[in-house]
């Protein structure tokens, strides 16, 4: 130990350094922690009025039910468009960025800094004062899944089961049975919940409120709870029937753009019925042009959307019809009849149908003589066309919305059903003429369909040995069912 002072520095250094670099790994970690969206937010609860109307609301009424029995709350009234005329001593956030503006100053989040949010339909009192107060209780007390707690602000509110299903584009509701945890309610509700689930949430005031936020929460697995015993009182606003109207209009827009954010195409069980945010006659297909037979909504990790499927099964029943009523010999080919023979119906991500008919039928059938000579818009308005592509028709379901029916000509040589071009797929090719004698009926897309005997075996002899028991998407070299 030559020098022992020098060791003692070296070593004091050392920890200098180590000090030193923990301080600035803080530091850094604090300046991390300040750009979260929402710092350090303090106990209490922040009032948001989404649902009001501009030209017809009750928000002074509301700001002085809510604020005169609780001065403390903060009231933040969010919208698209500002009320007008302009109610005085009222702020209100637009929504919509400016763009004078820092972007903050449309993000609701931005103006947030309590716990918890109380999202209130307008028309609401706050009496007696204390019912905010039992919600936040009763969501601290509730098991952690529940997201979201609901208290009455109306008549029959109603706890429902609600299924989310992103592949298949649905949203189905039911009553919830009894034990079952609410994922969402009907009638109108206060709503309760952390800040930051709802700023979480890519659309947190998408409008219907209540429709969007279950819809994000069932993708969550969050649960909602009905606060029992806590109930507003509320006068339904517009009030007037013109207003009302209005009212009712805007609602079905809002409601339609929201379900397309949220790619909800049909929405099951409200009200009983059956609700469809898809394509229709009137509008394109909703997807586009197919490459390498793998439509983009299968990259997407979902399935044809339900208002394609049921548009392909109206352009199928149509076109057996008019070829079964001209006595043309025709048949279930390809994925429709893979599709027939595993569940009766259009295989649930497949994007046309395909049919084969006898070359020599063509003229019995003044669709398709129309059709050889370019096109023909049918009386129910189907279009029925030489395919552009190739040596085949095609039977779409309208003059916008190209969805379609493929119509494959075959004839028989030496005993064998052959064409004079191929579109190059593995399954496109020639078959035996004993399987379409004679020709089957089997159940296709709600209806039945003519189909080849034997119908299995040809294919099994087309696809392979397990593509009936083993789905697939149509082309797994490009993706596959099972990953890529
Ligand atoms: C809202 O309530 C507060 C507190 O009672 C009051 O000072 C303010 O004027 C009210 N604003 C309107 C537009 O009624
Ligand atoms: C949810 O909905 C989808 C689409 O309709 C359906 O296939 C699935 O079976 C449903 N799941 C449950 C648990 O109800």
């Amino acid at each position: 130990m030559r020098c022992p002072l020098c060791h003692v520095l070296i070593a004091l250094t050392l920890l200098c350094n180590v000090l030193l670099l923990y301080y600035s790994w803080h530091l850094q970690f604090r300046a991390l922690g300040r750009q979260a969206p929402l710092p350090a937010l303090a106990p209490g609860i922040t009032v948001i009025v989404r649902e009001f109307r501009a030209f017809e609301h009750g928000l002074a009424e509301l700001n002085r039910s809510f604020l005169r029995s609780r001065p403390s709350l903060r009231l933040l009234i969010a919208s698209d468009v500002l009320p007008y005329p302009p109610v005085p001593g009222l702020s209100v956030l637009k929504l919509h960025p400016s763009p004078e503006q820092p972007s903050s100053a449309s993000r609701p989040e931005s103006h947030i800094h309590s716990r918890l949010v109380a999202l209130v339909p307008d028309g609401t009192a706050l009496n007696p004062p204390d019912l905010l107060d039992r919600m936040a209780q009763k969501l601290r007390d509730a098991p952690p899944s529940i997201r979201i707690m609901a208290a009455a602000a109306g008549p029959d509110l109603r706890c429902l089961h609600l299924n989310v299903s992103t592949r298949q584009w649905t949203a189905e509701y039911r009553p919830a049975v009894a034990s079952e945890p609410c994922g969402a309610v009907s009638g109108t509700a206060v709503l309760m919940l952390r800040s930051r689930d709802l700023f979480e949430l890519p659309f947190p005031l998408a409008r219907p409120l209540q429709a969007a936020l279950f819809i994000q929460a069932a993708l969550r697995g969050w649960g909602v709870q009905i606060a029992e015993g806590v109930s507003f009182p509320r006068t339904p606003l517009p009030a007037t029937d013109h207003g009302r109207w209005k009212s009712e209009q805007a609602e079905r827009q809002e409601e339609a753009a929201t379900m397309r954010a949220l790619g909800v195409r049909l929405v099951r069980g409200l009200d009983g019925g059956e609700r469809w945010f898809g394509c229709s006659k009137e509008t394109q297909r909703c997807f586009g042009t197919v490459v390498g037979e793998t439509p983009e909504y299968l990259y997407e990790g979902r399935w044809t959307p339900p208002c394609c499927l049921r548009a392909l099964r109206a352009t199928a029943h149509h076109v057996i019809k008019v070829l079964e009523r001209n006595g043309v010999r025709y048949w279930l080919e390809g994925g429709s009849l893979l599709g027939a023979a595993r569940h009766g119906d259009i295989i649930p991500w497949d994007y046309d149908v395909d049919l084969g008919i006898y070359l020599e039928d063509i003229v019995l059938c003044a669709e398709l003589r129309g059709a050889q000579g370019g096109s023909l818009v049918d009386a129910e308005g189907f279009v029925w066309e030489r395919a552009v592509e190739g040596d085949f028709f095609r039977v779409q379901y309208s003059q916008s919305n190209h969805l379609h029916v493929d119509l494959w000509p075959f004839y028989p040589r030496d005993g064998v059903m052959t064409r004079d071009s191929w579109t190059g797929h593995p399954q496109d090719v020639e078959f035996p003429e004993s399987f379409l004698q004679p020709l089957q009926t089997i159940a296709f897309a709600g209806g039945t369909a003519q189909a080849p005997n034997r119908h299995l075996e040809l294919l099994r002899m087309k696809f392979g040995e397990k593509s009936i028991e083993e789905p697939e998407y149509p082309n797994s070299a490009l993706l596959s069912m099972r990953g890529r």
